[in-house]
């Protein structure tokens, strides 16, 4: 099988044809698709069949496995890969069924922040012929290279401060969702952290701008007032219709995306008796950057020669 990367011709998205994910990668295609996946952002590869071992195994070539330390919904023997579903089975659900429906990036409030989302699609729901559920992104590189430049100067080396409460108390909120409050001891176990309001992606080299509604809670450098209304322009902004793109499953997809250079949404447009199972593995940025969160290949400070 010959390997064709295929451009969606959108802002973002590729499907990588002639690709069985079940084999082994080597280190060849890796090299590939990582710079794929910096220059799309979202990479599809349609009619995948993978064992959830085999899910994780093609995961885990791309950086460490984040585990979802809840122990909810994970395949069993298998705690890297966790299930999303909508699906009831003798009165349980079998996964997770609120996953992600607004605008956020995986783990920003995390100090190793998510490098990439490898999700199977293994039921997709479809009513009228047409599929539901899609996944929704938007393009960071774009976002930060269209905003007034007046604004990147003076955003320049300001950070941004991300709290996993936020999300949280929005799906309380504003969606009905049956979660529980975070206890406090899940608080402090979670504390917001800091970022960089604009990152130097590791494989594009150029700026993103890492900032989410889901979980962007203040611009540190900032008055609180300030803060705020450059975040509401912010997230105004970076959700723009000519940032957009979506991907509109088919049964057997894996769907993979980048979580520095996009923002992403669940659109939750299908019932609970339309059936939705995807299995999933979170790979942590570990290849770019070490625990503390400085980058790996950042430039050592001068060291004075006599
Ligand atoms: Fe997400």
């Amino acid at each position: 099988m010959t390997l064709r990367i295929i451009p969606s011709g959108a802002t973002l998205g590729a499907c990588v044809e002639g690709l069985d994910l079940a084999q082994p990668l080597s280190d060849e295609v890796l090299g590939q698709l990582l710079q794929a996946l910096g220059q799309y952002g979202v990479l599809s590869y349609p009619r995948q069949q993978l064992t959830p071992a085999q899910l994780r195994d093609f995961s885990q070539r791309f950086g460490m496995l984040e585990v979802n330390v809840s122990g909810a919904y994970q395949e069993p023997g298998l705690p890297e890969v966790m299930v999303l579903s909508n699906i009831v089975e003798n009165g349980k659900p079998i996964g997770l069924s609120d996953a992600g429906q607004d605008w956020h990036t995986d783990m920003s409030y995390s100090r190793m922040i998510a490098f990439t989302n490898v999700l199977h699609g293994i039921r997709i729901p479809h009513r009228d012929g047409q599929p539901l559920g899609n996944t929704a992104f938007c393009n960071m590189h774009a976002a930060y290279e269209g905003l007034p430049p007046q604004m990147r100067q003076e955003l320049e080396g300001m950070t941004v401060l991300h709290d996993f409460d936020k999300f949280w108390e929005m799906m309380r909120r504003e969606r009905g969702s049956t979660r529980p409050p975070l206890t406090a001891a899940q608080r402090a176990a979670k504390p917001p952290v800091s970022h960089p309001i604009f990152l130097l992606h590791p494989i594009t080299g150029r700026r993103v701008l890492y900032c989410n509604p889901g979980y962007a809670v203040r611009i540190n450098e900032m008055s609180e007032r300030e803060s705020q209304q450059t975040l509401d322009f912010l997230f105004a902004h970076q959700t723009r219709p000519e940032y957009r793109y979506a991907h509109r499953w088919q049964t057997g997809d894996v769907l993979m995306w980048d979580n520095m250079g996009t923002i992403h949404n669940a659109i939750p447009d299908y019932r609970p008796d339309e059936p939705r199972l995807i299995k999933r593995c979170q790979v942590m940025a570990t290849r770019f950057f070490h625990d503390d969160g400085t980058p790996r290949n950042a430039a050592r400070p001068e060291t004075e020669t006599a």
